[in-house]
């Protein structure tokens, strides 16, 4: 008894003794007056997250017009900013750009890009920064884009005769496109097409088995998941995709096992070895033991990942849409093709060359990007440092997203958003490369797509050609209003119902 007074005593006078020196020395700071952006209040553990639906974009559209331009939410246990207008887009994406060019860390880049070692989910340092200056000089410059043109033709002209085949029967569109973007990315990126379209030929996967884990790719990076934004949720795996993620990361790992033993199998014994694709490039670098940060095998995955599924399914979706649109309105089809018979003639193909000479079809192409984009956030940024942003504190830490769909869909920038009208580009000087802040389908800054070039380059083309080679109409008793134009979320915003359409050839028959 005596000794448990005694350890009372002694701990009040210690706690006492605390107390005084507590208030003696240390000195109160002043408190720290943050004036976060406006936004709904949270609720304890979900925050916000009952007020996002499956298309979060459209919800984040919504609520902005409530709270304005910048807002903050709270998605579980993390603050949230959303950018709707191109001022607050600029403010992040270009004056405080070294501030929010992180990446979150998530459970799609854990486990899909083997642990961030790709560019897309790298947080921002010197391994990202050495990817990205490798992305921009050694696999997207010029010179390499352009040896590659000859892949890209050669494929859309297989891409235009099998849809002359099928001239006069209903298309389902978006397959033919996958296939032809997938084919033009393989070869490039990859040397060969790795994937086989009949039962004759042997491969490591089908086109359809391909095509699959690539779509299983964008879903889960594109993804809410629970264990992303309630931390002490993740073990429990609450929607499945953690092991969805796992399970694609073993298909992903024995493609591309396959793919460098035989890029290696083809490199071996020969003494001044010349780069034929990407992976040669990528390899070669990994091999390289004077480069800045080492790049080991899992680094050469990660980075073939991201070039395979950053050009694919973005141009397919993108012409996929574009040409839903124009269906909706058949009168600007003609103004297209009038523009293509004007400027090419009808005995010949489109080439890369004559884009420059084809307004309309850029037209087309920007009106498309401007109400689809096909990335309606950007990729979440991350802010390295505390900021202020026109007048509101951003605290380190918080995840932020541009929504430019929904700046796509403001009334100030934009005059009739809701209408697609090409015609609003002709004669203006908005691009598309992250200038104009209005218009950001590949982002802006440091964290900006860098194979925009690349993607410009198939979607143009496809576009033009597709509208020189073939008249289109829809389905036998489908008018242009009965066109749905919903869309479903990921990483890629793609047409919920994919777009059917019937072609007949409109060039001599022996172009195709
Ligand atoms: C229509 C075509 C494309 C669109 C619309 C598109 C769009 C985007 C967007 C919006 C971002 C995120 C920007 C941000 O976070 O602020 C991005 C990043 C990226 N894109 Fe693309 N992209 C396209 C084509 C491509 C192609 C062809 C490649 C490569 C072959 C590619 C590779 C990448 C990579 C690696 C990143 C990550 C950059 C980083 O985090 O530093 N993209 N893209």
């Amino acid at each position: 008894m005596e000794s448990l007074s005694w350890a009372i005593s002694t701990l009040a006078l210690i706690f006492a003794t605390l107390t005084l020196l507590s208030k003696l020395f240390i000195r109160k700071s002043p408190k720290l007056k943050l004036k976060f952006p406006p936004g709904p209040k949270p609720w304890p553990i979900i925050g916000n997250l009952n007020l996002i639906g499956p298309l979060p974009h459209q919800s984040l559209h919504k609520l902005s017009q409530t709270y304005g331009p910048i807002m903050q939410l709270k998605f579980g246990s993390y603050p949230v900013v959303i950018a709707s207008s191109p001022e607050i887009a600029k403010q992040i994406l270009r004056t405080h750009d070294h501030v929010f060019a992180s990446r979150p860390q998530t459970a799609a880049g854990k486990y899909t890009t083997y642990n961030y070692l790709n560019i897309t989910w790298a947080p921002h340092g010197p391994y990202w920064r050495q990817g990205r200056k490798f992305y921009l000089s050694e696999l997207f410059n010029s010179k390499r884009l352009d040896s590659f043109e000859y892949v890209r033709v050669e494929e859309n002209r297989a891409f235009l005769s099998r849809l002359c085949a099928l001239s006069g029967k209903p298309v389902t569109l978006k397959e033919h496109l996958s296939r032809l973007t997938l084919s033009i990315i393989s070869r490039i990126v990859l040397g060969k097409k790795y994937f086989s379209v009949s039962e004759f030929d042997s491969s490591i996967v089908t086109l359809d088995e391909f095509q699959e884990m690539l779509d299983e790719l964008f879903l889960l990076n594109g993804v809410l998941n629970i264990g992303d934004w309630i931390p002490w949720l993740d073990f429990l795996d609450l929607q499945g995709y953690v092991k969805r993620m796992k399970s694609l990361k073993e298909k992903f790992d024995r493609f591309h096992d396959h793919v460098f033993g035989e890029h290696r199998a083809n490199k071996e014994g020969v003494k001044e070895f010349v780069p034929k694709d990407m992976v040669d490039v990528l390899l070669k670098l990994a091999d390289d033991p004077n480069i800045e940060v080492k790049l080991n095998y899992d680094s050469v995955k990660g980075f073939t990942q991201d070039l395979i599924a950053g050009g694919t399914d973005t141009s397919a979706t993108t012409v996929e849409w574009a040409m839903s649109e124009l269906m909706k309105q058949p009168h600007l089809i003609e103004k297209a093709t009038e523009e293509l018979d004007r400027v090419i003639g009808r005995e010949r193909w489109v080439e890369e060359k004559d884009i420059a000479q084809l307004p309309y079809i850029d037209a087309i192409m920007k009106e498309t990007m401007r109400k689809h984009p096909v990335a309606v956030m950007l990729a979440p940024h991350l802010a390295l440092e505390d900021c202020n942003v026109e007048g509101y504190d951003i605290r380190k830490g918080t995840r932020v997203f541009i929504n430019t769909w929904s700046i796509g869909r403001n009334s100030s920038v934009w005059e009739a958003p809701e209408e697609f009208k090409p015609d609003r580009f002709l004669g203006k000087a908005i691009d598309v490369k992250g200038h104009n802040f209005e218009l950001l389908p590949f982002g802006s800054g440091r964290r900006m797509c860098p194979g925009y070039s690349l993607g410009l380059k198939l979607i143009r083309s496809s576009i033009a050609n597709m509208l020189h080679g073939f008249n289109w109409k829809l389905p036998e008793n489908m008018k242009p209003e009965d066109l749905n134009m919903d869309e479903v979320y990921g990483l890629a915003t793609p047409r919920k119902f994919p777009l059917v359409a019937i072609v007949e050839p409109r060039l001599p028959i022996h172009l195709y």
